[in-house]
C-alpha cells in the first residue's frame, strides 16, 4: 500500500492541466452497452475508477483499444449480464451497468453496492425508475435481479429526491425503451448533461437536457451508434487544484477546465478573498493577502457540490474567523473532520454542519484517508502545514485523481509517493 509524504509550507505557483472528469467518465462507458457499434472516447482519466469499470465491462464480455490517447470502447456484444459482487463492492457506480443492460438483454443481475463511508447511500430510486418502466425487480442473495423480458417500456418517472447515478440509469434504459418517458427531478449536473447529449447525438430524441424534466423517446429496443465523443473537465479535480493554491498563497492557472462548471466554487472562493481571471477553457486564481471565512451548504447543481465540501473545510482552517459548511446530501460526510484535527484544526461538529475556527497554524501528522475527497482535503491541509505529513490509505485518493502527487509536485509541492513500512 502506498502513501504521500508532504513537507508543507510551499506555495503552489505555475500551470496544471485538469483531467477529464471521472463522473462524467464512467455513464459514457456504462453508455457504451447501448451502442451498437465500438466507441471512441477522449480525455478518459487514468484513475482507478475507470480501470474497475473498464474490467467490469471485460468481465461483461466487451474490450477496448487504446490509441493515441484514445480509448475505443466495445460493449456492443455482451456475454455476461452479471456484475458481480467483487467488482461492484470496490466502486459504487458499478450500478450503472443496470438501466443499460436492462435496455438492451431484458434481464441482468447486478451486486447491491455495499456499506459506504460517506453514509448509507441506498438504490431505491435507480430500482423505482426500472420498475416503472416495467421491469420485474427482486433481491436475491446480495443481487438486484432486473428482468424485462419484454422490453421496457416508456414511462413518467418522478425522482422523489435528486440522485446523480440514478438520473443516468434512468435516462439509459429510457433509451431504449418503447416510447417516451419523462424523467421529472433529474439530476441538472454537467455529468449527467455529457450523458444526455452523448445519447442524443446518437440519434434517440432528448428534450429538456439540463433542466429538471426531460423527454426521451424510446427506441423501442434499436440499439443506436453512439458517435466518438471527448469527456467534459473534471470540476472537482480542478476545484481541489485551485483550493491547494488558495491554501498555500499560490497564484494558479488551470488549463483545459470548463469555467462555467465551476461557478458555485469560484464564487465561494471570491467571498473569500480570492480574483480569478477566466479564459474560454482556462482559470487563473491570486494570491489573497488575507482568507476571509465563509459559509457553505451544498446542494445538487448548480449549488455547491458536496464533493468540494472536504477541500473546502481544509482552506477555511486558514480563513481570518468562523466558517461554517453544512452537508445537506450525505449524512456521515465529515469523516476527514478527526483527521483534520490531528493536524491541528479546529472544528466544531453539531448535526450537520461543521464550524471551522480560523486561523489555525497547521502542523504536519500521520493522518488516514477514509474516502476520496476527504482525502484530497489531508492533502491541501498537508500542503499548508508546518513539517512532514504522511497521508495514509491514499488509494482512496487514487479512485478519483489522477497522478495527483505529480501534477503538484509541478507547481511546487513537496510530496512524495512512498511505500508503506509493512
Ligand atoms: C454521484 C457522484 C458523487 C457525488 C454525488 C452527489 C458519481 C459516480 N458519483 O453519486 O461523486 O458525491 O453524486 O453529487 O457520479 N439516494 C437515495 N436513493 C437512491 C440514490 C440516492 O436515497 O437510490 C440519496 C443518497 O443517499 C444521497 C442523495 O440521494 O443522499 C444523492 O445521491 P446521488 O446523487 O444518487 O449520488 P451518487 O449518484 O451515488
Amino acid at each position: 500500500m502506498d502513501c504521500l509524504e508532504i513537507t508543507g509550507g510551499a506555495s503552489l505557483n505555475g500551470k496544471l492541466i485538469v483531467s477529464g472528469a471521472k463522473n462524467a467518465a464512467l455513464p459514457i462507458l456504462a453508455a457504451t452497452i447501448l451502442s451498437k457499434n465500438p466507441v471512441a472516447i477522449a480525455n478518459l482519466p487514468n484513475v482507478a475508477d475507470i480501470r474497475t469499470f473498464l474490467k467490469l465491462l471485460e468481465l461483461l464480455g466487451g474490450g477496448y483499444v487504446k490509441e493515441n490517447e484514445i480509448f475505443t470502447i466495445d460493449a456492443s456484444k455482451i456475454a455476461c449480464v452479471v456484475a458481480a459482487y467483487d467488482i461492484v463492492k470496490t466502486m459504487r457506480a458499478s450500478i450503472l451497468v443496470l438501466g443499460p443492460l436492462l435496455a438492451r438483454y431484458g434481464e441482468c443481475r447486478v451486486s447491491l453496492p455495499g456499506g459506504c463511508a460517506i453514509g448509507q447511500r441506498p438504490v431505491d430510486l435507480h430500482l423505482k425508475a426500472m420498475e416503472k418502466m416495467g421491469a420485474n425487480i427482486s433481491i436475491e442473495e446480495g443481487y438486484i435481479h432486473a428482468k424485462a423480458p419484454r422490453g421496457l417500456k416508456g414511462a413518467t418517472i418522478v425522482f422523489d429526491k435528486i440522485s446523480v447515478t440514478g438520473s443516468e440509469n434512468a435516462v439509459m434504459a429510457a433509451a431504449l425503451a418503447k416510447g417516451k418517458s419523462e424523467i421529472v427531478n433529474c439530476a441538472k449536473e454537467p455529468e449527467v448533461v455529457q450523458l444526455c447529449e452523448t445519447i442524443a447525438k446518437s440519434g434517440v430524441k432528448i428534450d429538456g437536457i439540463g433542466g429538471d424534466a426531460i423527454e426521451i423517446e424510446g427506441t423501442g429496443g434499436e440499439a443506436p451508434n453512439i458517435p466518438p465523443i471527448r469527456v467534459i473537465p473534471d470540476r472537482i479535480e480542478a476545484g481541489t487544484y485551485l483550493c491547494a493554491a488558495a491554501i498555500t498563497n499560490g497564484s494558479l492557472t488551470l488549463e483545459r477546465v470548463e469555467p462555467r462548471h465551476m461557478t458555485a466554487v469560484t464564487d465561494k472562493l471570491r467571498q473569500m478573498g480570492f480574483a480569478f481571471e477566466f479564459g474560454a477553457d482556462t482559470i487563473r486564481i491570486l494570491k489573497s493577502a488575507q482568507i476571509r471565512p465563509v459559509e457553505i451548504v451544498t446542494a445538487e447543481y448548480p449549488g455547491f457540490p458536496t464533493d468540494m465540501q472536504a477541500q473546502m473545510m481544509a482552506l477555511a482552517t486558514q480563513a481570518e474567523g468562523n466558517s461554517a459548511i453544512e452537508e445537506r446530501l450525505f449524512e456521515n460526510r465529515f469523516m476527514h473532520v478527526g483527521e483534520l484535527a490531528r493536524m491541528g484544526a479546529k472544528i466544531a461538529l453539531r448535526g450537520n454542519t461543521a464550524t471551522i475556527s480560523g486561523k489555525t497554524k497547521l502542523i504536519g501528522a500521520d493522518v488516514m484517508a477514509t474516502d476520496l475527497r476527504a482525502s484530497s482535503a489531508l492533502v491541501l491541509a498537508a500542503l499548508a502545514a508546518s513539517g512532514k505529513a504522511r497521508i495514509h490509505r491514499i488509494y482512496h485518493l487514487d479512485r478519483g485523481y489522477e497522478r495527483m502527487e505529480e501534477k503538484l509536485r509541478a507547481i511546487g509541492a513537496q510530496i512524495e509517493r512512498k511505500k508503506e513500512p509493512n
